[in-house]
């Protein structure tokens, strides 16, 4: 739990239930791994996102970079926060490409996971050093 930058835990809390949610929406037959993301732009609009795999399973996208290409694809630019919530397990964190992914937009995004008892909070920059 906690409180960083201009971000409150009502904040936190609204992303994470947006998150969540957007869990639900999930296609992944192949990993029954469901994933929401929902990303806060600097304008207070929320983006969300699930993953969505294929066959072909490289194919498969991320629910972080799916809301990523949501947002920027509606004229979102600049992002505050994005929260991250699978709905079966805890401390589900965004993967190795969605951190790069992420890191294009500033190393000061906040990155926030769900976790048994609340979430944590962490920067982009903290998850990902050298991009
Ligand atoms: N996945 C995400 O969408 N976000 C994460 O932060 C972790 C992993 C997806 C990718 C794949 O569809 C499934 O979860 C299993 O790795």
């Amino acid at each position: 739990m906690g409180k960083l930058m201009s971000l409150s835990d009502a904040d936190c809390e609204k992303l994470l239930a947006a998150a969540v949610q957007a869990s639900a929406h999930a296609y992944a037959p192949y990993s029954r791994y469901k994933v929401g993301a929902a990303l806060l732009s600097a304008d207070g609009r929320i983006f969300s996102g699930c993953n969505v795999e294929n066959e072909n399973i490289g194919s498969g996208i991320c629910a972080e970079r799916t809301a990523v290409v949501k947002a920027i694809s509606e004229g979102a630019t600049n992002f505050v926060a994005c929260a991250v919530a699978c709905a079966t397990d805890f401390r589900c964190y965004p993967c190795g490409l969605c951190r790069q992914f992420l890191s294009e937009f500033g190393a000061g995004l906040i990155i926030i996971v769900r976790e048994e008892n609340g979430y944590s909070i962490k920067t982009i920059g903290e998850l990902l050093p050298k991009p």
